[in-house]
């Protein structure tokens, strides 16, 4: 029998691709989303790939109640993938309490439930923003967490200390934090992709909005880092590869090949590149020329950071394997198909 996977925040960027990931590979998904930050449109796209039909129950993980009674209809799931969160780095400035009650109060319920139905296995959304600057790069999981920049990298902290506590008290539970670096990048069949609601506040989709005529230029904020090219450095990771990282861990999970309860793995490529490296694959793969200009520094960016995923590498037997032209393409492709371009 194939096994039940719950993933919250399913229809969202990195949850709905992964969705696809897990039917591909005969789990039975179960998708739990309020839709605050996605459109239900993207049931279609994963029905389309896949030829499959996951479960889906509109639903807010911070409504106690509501859990409960999800989890009382639901209380065979196998595993958990916990996605939903709010993930705006700027609102989490503007509306903190905001971000503590979303990402912090759908955790704690969440948990309550894997206790009382004694569901064992969680995999986490977690982030490198957990890293701050860090000292020595690439940086692994070793590094020290550092003071966060904002409610949301801090929500990610205090998520990996909740889950911890929980473990320690509970021990039948375990679990597995994906720190990611910076997705970017679509489905290859562009059925499925990123699309912030609004302004965007990532790179990629401002480039490939750019390059659509929806915005009239981006903004490169800061040219005077101590970098080659005086542009930030991140590892960008393909939406794709960071999925099937999590079709991975749940098996881990499932097959109790877990070493600890609580295991930390980077997921990046191990590889920096900066903002300008990021134009110039657009460019070259979309063979249009983006109007960008440079701008003042964005407060609260760090200046580089990109993995040491060799943990993931040798302990998950994963590899990011698709690089950063490919991915671009991607992500130009999606936003065309998107835009009927
Ligand atoms: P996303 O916004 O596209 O997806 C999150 C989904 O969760 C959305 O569909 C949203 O509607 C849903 N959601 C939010 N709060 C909810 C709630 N209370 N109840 C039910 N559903 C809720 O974001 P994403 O980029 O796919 O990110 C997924 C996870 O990965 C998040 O935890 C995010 O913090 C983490 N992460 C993302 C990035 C990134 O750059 N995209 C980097 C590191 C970590
Ligand atoms: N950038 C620009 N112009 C823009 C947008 C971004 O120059 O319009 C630059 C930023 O200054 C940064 C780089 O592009 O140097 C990447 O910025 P993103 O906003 O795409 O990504 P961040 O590294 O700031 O943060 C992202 C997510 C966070 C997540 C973090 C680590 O937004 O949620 O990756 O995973 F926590």
């Amino acid at each position: 029998m194939s096994k039940k996977i719950l993933v919250t925040g399913g229809i969202g960027y990195i949850g709905s691709h992964t969705v696809v990931e897990l039917l591909q590979q005969n789990f039975e998904v179960f998708i739990v989303d309020n839709l605050s930050n996605s459109h239900i449109s993207v049931l279609e796209g994963i029905e389309k790939i896949t030829g499959k039909k996951p479960h889906f129950t509109k639903l807010d993980l911070v409504n106690k109640l509501a859990v409960e009674q999800y989890f009382t209809k639901h209380h065979d799931i196998d595993a958990v993938i916990h996605f939903a969160a709010l993930k705006s780095v700027n609102e989490s400035v503007a509306e903190p309490l905001k971000y503590y009650q979303n990402n912090l109060g759908s955790l704690i319920n969440l948990l309550s439930n894997m206790i009382s139905l004694k569901l064992n296995y969680l995999v986490f959304s977690s982030s490198c923003t957990i890293y701050g600057q860090p000292d020595r790069l690439p940086v692994n999981e070793e590094a020290p967490k550092k003071t966060p920049l904002s409610p949301y990298g801090n929500t990610k902290q205090i998520a990996e200390e909740i889950i911890l506590d929980t473990i320690n008290a509970n021990d039948f539970i375990k679990a597995i934090s994906l720190r990611y670096f910076n997705p970017i990048g679509s489905h290859p069949s562009s059925l499925i992709g990123e699309l912030p609601l609004g302004i965007p506040n990532n790179l990629v989709p401002y480039v490939t909005q750019t390059a659509a005529g929806i915005r009239q230029q981006l903004k490169v904020y800061g040219n005077d880092y101590n970098t080659s090219d005086g542009t930030c450095i991140r590892d960008y990771i393909n939406v794709v590869d960071l999925a099937k990282a999590h079709v991975v861990a749940v098996n881990r999970l499932l097959e109790n090949k877990t070493k600890e309860n609580f295991e930390v793995f980077n997921l990046g490529t191990g590889k920096g590149y900066s903002v300008l490296d990021v134009i110039k694959a657009f460019e070259k793969v979309s063979k249009k020329k983006l109007n960008y200009a440079f701008t003042e520094r964005r407060s609260g960016d760090v200046e580089q950071v990109w993995a040491d995923a060799t943990k993931a590498n040798k302990v998950l037997g994963w590899k990011a394997e698709i690089g950063l032209e490919e991915t671009m393409l991607s992500a130009w492709n999606w936003e065309k198909k998107y835009r009927g371009i």
